[in-house]
């Protein structure tokens, strides 16, 4: 993985899947800044993987932040955009805007770093969105998921469009074992992964790990662009 010397921001990296692509990013010698919603939390994850790793504060839902953010940067051969989380329950319940609040942050929140960092992308350098493998296998209740997802995979499809001197490819993971879903289903969450890789041709649920090194691919491999990545342990075919 050419990687050395690489200049790598993970947005949303304290935490799972992006904390992960960090972790391996840094393993590669690429210079790693990670954020997250609390400065503070973002420094400490950092120090963890490496001295020379930086953590920052981003909330991709703030303009203000995002502009502040991206003037202290000079330049960037790759990000990977982890930030979001999901929203679960049924369609008529709750005030709609409420509900695609999870849509709007992983949406127009990479739409945002996208527009802000577009200028500082090196030639040949990637953009990689999240998407998921509610785009292909809608699960009830998970509506939210399953917009978000489609949206982000379609995301690196049309900015190719746009802006072709950088890649842009999108990560699709299925249930994949992260603190997200100890935030999501709390107690349940050994239950219900269980039941879920029971079902999966794998029999497997994947790791953070495992869907990071496919983002480390799409970063290095300077050919793919418009791609769309998924680690599902076969999710979409059952
Ligand atoms: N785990 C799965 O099974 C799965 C499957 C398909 C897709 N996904 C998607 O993959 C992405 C990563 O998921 P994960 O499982 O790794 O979740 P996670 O462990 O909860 O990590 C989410 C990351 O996003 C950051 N974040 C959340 N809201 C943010 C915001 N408004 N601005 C900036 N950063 C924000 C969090 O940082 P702070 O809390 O420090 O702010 C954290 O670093 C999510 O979009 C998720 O929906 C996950």
């Amino acid at each position: 993985m050419n990687l050395k010397e690489k200049q790598i921001l993970v947005v949303g990296g304290t935490s799972g899947i992006g904390k992960a692509v960090a972790e391996l990013a840094f393993g590669y010698g690429a210079k790693v800044v990670l954020t997250g919603r609390n400065g503070e939390n973002a420094f400490k994850v950092a120090k963890t993987i490496g001295p020379s790793v930086e953590g920052a504060q981003l909330d991709i839902v703030n303009d203000l932040e995002i502009e502040a953010f991206f003037k202290g940067i000079d330049s960037l051969d790759h990000i990977y955009i982890a930030a979001g989380s999901t929203k679960l329950g049924p369609v008529t319940e709750g005030e709609l805007e409420e509900n695609m609040k999870a849509f709007d942050t992983r949406i127009l929140g990479s739409l945002r770093v996208v527009r802000a960092a577009i200028e500082k992308m090196k030639d040949s350098g990637s953009i990689i969105f999240t998407g998921g493998v509610s785009t292909d296998r809608p699960i009830k209740g998970a509506w939210v998921s399953g917009l978000a997802t489609s949206t982000a995979e379609q995301m690196a499809r049309v900015l190719v469009m746009e802006f072709p001197h950088v890649r842009f490819n999108a990560v699709a993971p299925g249930y994949t074992d992260t603190p997200m879903w100890d935030h999501i289903l709390g107690e349940d969450k050994e239950k219900v992964l269980k039941n879920v890789a029971a079902s999966l041709p794998v029999k497997k649920i994947a790791s953070s790990e495992e869907v990071a090194s496919a983002v480390i691919f799409l970063m290095s491999n300077a050919s793919v662009t418009g791609e769309i990545i998924h680690v599902d342990g076969g999710g979409r075919l059952v």
